[in-house]
């Protein structure tokens, strides 16, 4: 029997997009090629996620504390971004695919803000997919704000926390994290979201990352049994 998602529905999967500067130290690049190299394997996974289930996609583009690293390699992941997204948000629409930011705003340059809001409004009606993007994001420091609003229950909490990410609605809990590149650590993704996640590590850096592993993933998720605490299959509240 396969797993569900903890909601029932299409499955929520997280993507900690690790190794790009590896992969492209390795091949004495600079860094900016692994990233760049990286933007290919997002084209990938997000063509072959509705096929996997995959009803919601997160991926973890660039950390709050990704904004401490040497300025030029900030500045490229911004004009990367923002190329993606003007390169892609048409063929989103096209795909039914629905692109969302989640993060900071107040720290991001006003053309990614702008090419931000444009491939959101672009893509609004897409519903085979929702991939969501996160950019100048930290998990603690989205709980912390949304704690600061004190909502009493676990669904008003998570209607803060969809506030203090700046964004319109709460997405469903992540049903399965994976992270290539060999560590093995959540640094700071979607820490409330990912309680019940299973975790899949890939030593493979994001940049060789196939459809096929994604596949794989999916697949190792289906034969975990997820209990959520209780002693019965499927006991998600
Ligand atoms: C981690 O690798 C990856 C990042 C900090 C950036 C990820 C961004 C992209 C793949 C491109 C833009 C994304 C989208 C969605 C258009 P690292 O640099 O920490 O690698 P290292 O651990 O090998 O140094």
């Amino acid at each position: 029997m396969q797993s569900t998602s903890a909601s029932g529905d299409a499955l929520h999967v997280a993507i900690i997009m690790d190794g790009n500067g590896r992969w492209a130290e390795a091949r004495r690049l600079p860094r900016a090629a692994g990233h760049r190299a990286g933007v290919e394997a997002v084209r990938r996974v997000v063509s072959a996620a509705p096929a996997l289930g995959i009803g919601t996609l997160s991926l973890y583009a660039l950390s709050s504390d990704n904004l401490k690293r040497p300025r030029e390699e900030v500045e490229a992941l911004f004009d990367l971004i923002r190329a993606y997204l003007d390169d892609e948000a048409a063929r989103c629409a096209r795909r039914d695919v629905r692109l969302t930011f989640f993060g900071r705003r107040d720290r991001l340059p006003a053309d990614l803000l702008d090419s931000l809001a444009r491939a959101e409004s672009r893509t609004e009606h897409g519903r085979t997919l929702h991939l969501r993007i996160a950019v100048d994001y930290s998990g603690r420091d989205t709980i912390v704000r949304a704690a600061s609003n004190a909502p009493g229950s676990r669904r008003a909490f998570g209607r803060a926390l969809a506030r203090a990410m700046n964004e319109r609605v709460p997405a469903p809990a992540v049903d399965l994290l994976v992270r290539t590149g060999g560590e093995r650590r959540l640094s700071d993704f979607l820490l409330y979201e990912c309680a019940y996640a299973e975790l899949v590590f890939l030593d493979r850096p994001w940049p060789e990352f196939q459809a096929t592993e994604l596949a794989e993933s999916v697949a190792e998720f289906h034969r975990r049994e997820r209990r959520f605490g209780a002693l019965t299959r499927h006991a998600a509240s």
